[in-house]
């Protein structure tokens, strides 16, 4: 069945206003979460505010906030007027800052050396280097300050703190995969190799952003299992099109450096696979990843339209 065919059958949602509506909450918390840049020493605060309120598309708190929202209706379970708990978006926010935390990290000259992301100047361009370093280890810290806050019984917030330092970590989680992606620079990819590198290095944070927010919504084993599935095929899913977008669209429209990963010799999805296969293997891995949430019915749609948007989107 073509992924066209497969829409008609997906309920209808916005998606656009999902994405909205999830940025704006997001943002909100965020500009709670972070010091103000008057806020001494300024230097450090100027920086992590540049980076985090660039215009990030806020995928992952998004991701978050529609499993949550899954869940919830799934359960029947406590519900603010918008069918999400009460303070999801501070979970969103500290999986932003590590999101952030490690852009800012992988565009450093030590890494992939850009110097343009989210449409501006990456961070250690405009606040140098060693600044930039450390507001990463900043964000890093601070979302784990806001996570310590969540508004959640604390067995759950357990367990999400757990599995999010695991999915950033180094054991196929992504500083492990960012590990892989440099290490494979200059050689020869292989299917298996591709496929280590993209699940760690963006797929388990987007993976454990699913997960999170259905636990904070009170997922059990059963959903976690579930959202587990979906979330590693639409991670992959994820990076396989945004190494299709490196190769496809131009610097201004993606708002960092395309064409990297050619001229940087990476190990992408379409270095093994061409251009068309990785199209198609992101559009299958999203279809499939939607047999996992067979069980929620209508209260995944929104859930599903956003992991749609991840292989639909040119930005
Ligand atoms: C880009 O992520 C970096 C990768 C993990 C491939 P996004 O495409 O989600 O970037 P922003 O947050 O919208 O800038
Ligand atoms: C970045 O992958 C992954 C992380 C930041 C963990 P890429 O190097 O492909 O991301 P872009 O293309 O620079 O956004
Ligand atoms: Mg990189
Ligand atoms: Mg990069
Ligand atoms: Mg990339």
């Amino acid at each position: 069945m073509s992924a066209a065919s497969d829409n008609m059958i997906e309920m209808q949602v916005d998606v656009q206003q999902i994405l909205r509506e999830g940025v704006e909450r997001t943002d909100r918390a965020l500009e709670k979460h972070l010091p103000p840049v008057t806020q001494t020493p300024a230097s450090i605060h100027g920086a992590m505010r540049h980076s985090v309120f660039a215009g990030g598309k806020r995928l992952r708190p998004v991701l978050a906030m529609e499993a949550a929202r899954t869940i919830n209706a799934a359960h029947g379970g406590a519900k603010s007027k918008e069918g999400l708990p009460e303070g999801i978006e501070d979970l969103g926010a500290a999986i932003e800052m590590l999101h952030t935390y490690s852009l800012i990290h992988d565009d450093l000259p030590a890494l992939d050396n850009d110097d343009l992301r989210r449409g501006k100047p990456t961070c250690h361009v405009a606040f140098g280097e060693a600044i930039a370093i450390l507001a990463g280890d900043a964000l890093q810290t601070l979302a784990y300050q806001t996570l310590a806050g969540l508004h959640c019984p604390a067995q759950q917030t357990g367990k999400i703190v757990g599995l999010i330092a695991e999915a950033t970590g180094t054991v196929e989680g992504m500083i492990g995969g960012q590990v892989l992606d440099l290490e494979g620079e200059h050689t020869k990819p292989t299917a298996e190799s591709v496929f280590a590198i993209h699940r760690a290095k963006t797929g388990a944070l987007i993976r454990v952003s699913i997960v999170a927010g259905g636990i904070y919504a009170g997922a059990d084993a059963d959903d976690a299992r579930r959202l587990t599935e979906f979330g590693t095929k639409a991670g992959l899913a994820f990076q396989i099109v945004d190494d299709v977008l490196d190769m496809t669209q131009d610097s201004e429209h993606l708002g960092k450096t395309a064409g990297k990963d050619v001229a940087s010799d990476k190990a992408t999805w379409p270095a093994v696979f061409g251009i068309e296969t990785s199209r198609k293997d992101a559009n299958r891995l999203v279809n499939e990843a939607f047999v996992a949430l067979e069980p929620y019915g209508d209260a995944a749609a929104g859930l599903k339209a956003v992991a749609r948007y991840l292989v639909e989107r040119t930005h």
